[in-house]
């Protein structure tokens, strides 16, 4: 089998924003406690934080860090997060029924990102909470002293202000499993309002508005709708979520998930471009793809819920998802789709980053690990540069059960005008094939081929584990090879692979 791609030079999709290489960490079973904070580990740093955590995520490449909710969000009372530890209180976390304690507050957490090298993109709570609380979480945060909520902020040891650039108006507010769920009409007033407060307060700030918790949502497309008609002028961002999983043993489908986020993005920007013709704005809202990922999320409904008044535990193992060789396939090829909507998709946040749906694990007192997802994110972060370049596709295609007829084969490329080099990103999504794919490259002005990473496996359900923490892992892709402006390679069934030229 065979397939012919050209990239697209001449007409960019938009520069490649680093943002879209976010993550996101929630107060959530053992992503904080036990995951990148645990003061008994070998590891340990004066602060408790996992070192072997840290250079895992800063070597998985993450910009902007989400945080501290998702769900969690939205019964979230900042001030139990900040002041003396000794005078925190233990809460109980409704959204994932067990006990938060606040050991790691909003100081820690800001700490624990200078280590990793990441900024904060903060959430406020518009489920059981309102504006007034919101803007008094701005104040802590970005201004500098002088004010009470400023000046408690430096009392509590961060002379600094924490200048959070990027902030979440609420989660999931269309979901009826979230605290405070409301109409996309009560929210759209209340997100107003709020954004409006915290304008008023620092103008600078990037909005955040929640759109749908996903494109099946019985509101999807009528909930951006009403929100945006209510906030167009207020906000910057609209976000998407999206967790994608394989059903009843329908690989092909799955493999085709990009298909859904794609029209997920396209659907949405054609909503928000419709409500700003209609209110004759000038202005253009970007999506902020705030929670993706393969989430094996039936397993989460069915086996794993936590109830029973009398039982709160403090971070249970919850949404431990251990991810194979095609969840990884399909991982990478939503990152392609991210990448193919560069000019609309402003800020995306992988949810999330250790042991809850993560692509980094760890075992108390034992080792952190990489899953394989860990690999597409890592190296698309670091070799997608510049400028997205559309890649036209001319390959077979076959049939799926939930989207249709799709393409075995998709691609994206970018450019960096500055260094001269280039990057191919492409998914194999044949079950049984190895595809030569021939890539018109001429547009690109290279000449050699610099690094080729491909992730596949004869067993598309092998992973690693704590018993086999290298198991599966990228290789070099020997049959890559380029010629008077063609790249020649070989796809292997179910695969992912990343081609960097210069
Ligand atoms: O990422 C896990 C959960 O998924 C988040 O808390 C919520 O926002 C979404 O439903």
């Amino acid at each position: 089998t065979s397939a012919r791609l050209t990239v697209d030079a001449a007409s960019p999709i938009g520069e490649v924003r680093r943002k879209i290489f976010g993550g996101f960490v929630e107060h959530l079973g053992r992503h904080i406690y036990d995951g990148i904070h645990e003061p008994t580990h070998e590891t340990a740093d004066a602060e408790g934080f996992r070192t072997d955590v840290i250079d895992l995520v800063k070597e998985l490449g993450v910009d902007t860090i989400r945080y501290p909710g998702g769900n969690f969000v939205s019964g979230f009372r900042w001030e139990d997060s900040v002041g003396p530890l000794e005078e925190r209180p233990r809460r109980l976390d409704l959204a994932w029924h067990s006990t938060e304690t606040n050991e790691v507050g909003l100081h820690e957490f800001s700490s624990w990102l200078d280590k990793v090298g990441s900024d904060l993109m903060m959430a406020v709570n518009l489920g059981t909470r309102g504006t007034l609380e919101a803007i008094d979480l701005l104040e802590y945060c970005n201004i500098g002293s002088g004010t009470a909520l400023s000046d408690r902020r430096v009392a509590n040891g961060a002379e600094m202000p924490f200048d959070i650039r990027m902030w979440c108006l609420g989660n999931e507010m269309d979901g009826p499993w979230q605290l405070g769920h409301r109409s996309a009409e009560d929210y759209g007033k209340l997100a107003s309002r709020t954004a409006k407060g915290m304008r008023q307060l620092d103008p600078s700030i990037q909005l955040v508005v929640c759109g749908s918790s996903g494109a099946t949502m019985p509101t999807f497309g009528e909930w951006e709708r009403v929100v945006l008609t209510h906030t167009y002028e207020d906000v910057d961002l609209i976000s998407c979520h999206a967790y994608y999983e394989e059903k009843d043993g329908d690989i092909d489908s799955f493999l085709a998930s990009a298909v859904d986020m794609d029209r997920f993005i396209e659907t949405v920007v054609a909503t928000a471009d419709h409500v700003g013709a209609v209110q004759r704005s000038s202005k253009k809202i970007d999506i902020s793809f705030d929670e993706w990922n393969v989430w094996y999320l039936s397993r989460w409904e069915n086996v794993e819920k936590i109830d029973g008044i009398d039982n709160w535990p403090v971070a249970p193992r919850l949404l431990e998802d251990v991810y194979s060789v095609v969840d990884a396939v399909v991982f990478g090829s939503l990152m392609i789709s991210l990448l193919k909507h560069a000019d609309r998709v402003a800020s995306a946040s992988l949810a999330q980053l250790v042991n809850v749906i993560a692509p980094i694990m760890t075992e108390p007192g034992g080792p952190a690990w990489r899953q394989t997802t860990f690999f597409p994110f890592s190296l698309t972060s670091r070799l997608a540069q510049g400028t997205a370049l559309r890649v036209l596709v001319d390959a077979p295609s076959y049939e799926t059960a939930v989207f249709g007829e799709v393409p075995l084969v998709d691609a994206v490329a970018t450019r960096d005008d500055e260094s001269g080099r280039s990057s191919v990103f492409l998914v194999n999504r044949s079950r049984t094939e190895s595809i030569e794919v021939t890539v018109d490259v001429s547009g690109l002005g290279v000449a050699s081929i610099t690094e080729t990473h491909t992730l596949s496996d004869d067993d598309v359900y092998a992973k690693n584990t704590l018993a086999d923490r290298e198991r599966v892992a990228p290789r070099a892709n020997e049959s890559a090879r380029v010629e008077n402006g063609t790249l020649t390679i070989t796809l292997p069934p179910v695969s992912w692979t990343a081609v960097a030229l210069s």
